[in-house]
């Protein structure tokens, strides 16, 4: 028989429905806030994400998780707490190999035959794995390119994926993707062997600063410029005004001639951008110059 303490709290079982207007309301407010589109198929998936708000609030019901969301003291901190139950953040490390490929071979030759100092951005970072990525190609490139240096942004909107990134801690079937020549240079077993755990090196960590941003907001990382942007596998979540959007503030913060990569599903083709394709799913920005006609950037 299982006994519970004084101190113990019984959780409910937990069966708190979601109505179609409450659905309504709250993927109104998901989509203002950081512009994820939910279709109404999605409803069923927003009610479990959402159940675990309740059950930590300890609400009933959707009306009340509504009423909390609403009242005036709660409002901020909630949207953050709810974007992070709301957010999906699959990834990997070396997710899209092709663009790591691309980016020694190609991207980072000619970068740095204009600048020695590369700034990067991975400006949809979840729990770690592309900036940790980035950060071992740009360390590869440096170590054989002794005048190169870089500094990495790392940034998203959920702030339970950010704590992750930053403490860098990966269970052994997530860095098996990891090349296994990088391993040993990029990786520190946990002292506890029991555990499996390992962690990026610290060399790594100091090159990247994670920072919460919200893509929607209208000033990104002000007056900072990067010559190359990583904004993979977000856009599917918003529609196509919000994509347009986003993407015209990101092209804004490219140093002339940057690049940009996106997604295996994503395409900027039909958006009236100042950036060309240079391969599927990587662009870069137009020299203002040639005004892109030519696309001869690269
Ligand atoms: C599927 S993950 C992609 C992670 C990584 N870029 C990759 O390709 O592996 C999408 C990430 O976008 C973030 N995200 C969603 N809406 C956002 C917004 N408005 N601003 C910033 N990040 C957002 C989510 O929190 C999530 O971590």
């Amino acid at each position: 028989m299982v006994t519970i303490s004084r101190h113990q709290s019984i959780k409910p079982a937990f069966n708190a429905r979601m109505t179609a207007d409450q659905f309504k309301i709250l993927s109104d407010v998901i989509y203002d806030y950081c512009g994820i589109k939910l279709s109404q198929h999605k409803k069923v998936l927003l009610e479990s994400r959402l159940h675990k708000r309740l059950q930590k609030l300890n609400l009933e019901s959707f009306d009340d998780y509504l009423s909390f969301l609403n009242s005036k003291e709660n409002t901020d901190t909630e949207l953050v707490e709810m974007t992070d139950v709301v957010t999906t953040n699959k990834t990997d490390f070396f997710r899209e190999r092709h663009h790591f490929d691309f980016l020694s071979e190609t991207i980072l030759p000619k970068l740095t035959q204009r600048s020695t100092s590369l700034r990067v951005w991975s400006a949809a970072c979840s729990t770690g794995e592309e900036p940790y990525t980035i950060a071992m190609a740009l360390e590869e490139y440096c170590r054989d390119h002794h005048d190169a240096k870089y500094s990495l942004l790392a940034s998203d909107i959920s702030t339970a994926a950010l704590h992750r990134a930053a403490m860098a801690v990966y269970s052994q079937e997530r860095i098996s993707s990891i090349p296994s020549d990088y391993r040993p240079k990029y990786l520190l077993r946990s002292k506890d062997h029991t555990k499996m755990t390992f962690r990026i090196v610290p060399e790594l960590r100091a090159k990247i600063e994670f920072r919460r941003i919200n893509l929607m907001d209208e000033v990104l990382p002000e007056n900072e410029k990067f010559q190359i942007i990583f904004c993979r596998n977000v856009l599917i979540y918003f529609d196509r005004n919000t994509q347009l959007n986003v993407v015209r503030k990101l092209t804004n913060r490219l140093t002339p001639g940057g690049y940009l990569f996106i997604g295996h599903s994503e395409s900027l083709l039909q958006h009236d951008l100042p950036i060309i394709q240079i391969k599927p799913t990587i662009y870069q920005q137009t020299n203002p110059a040639s005004n892109g006609q030519d696309g001869k950037n690269i």
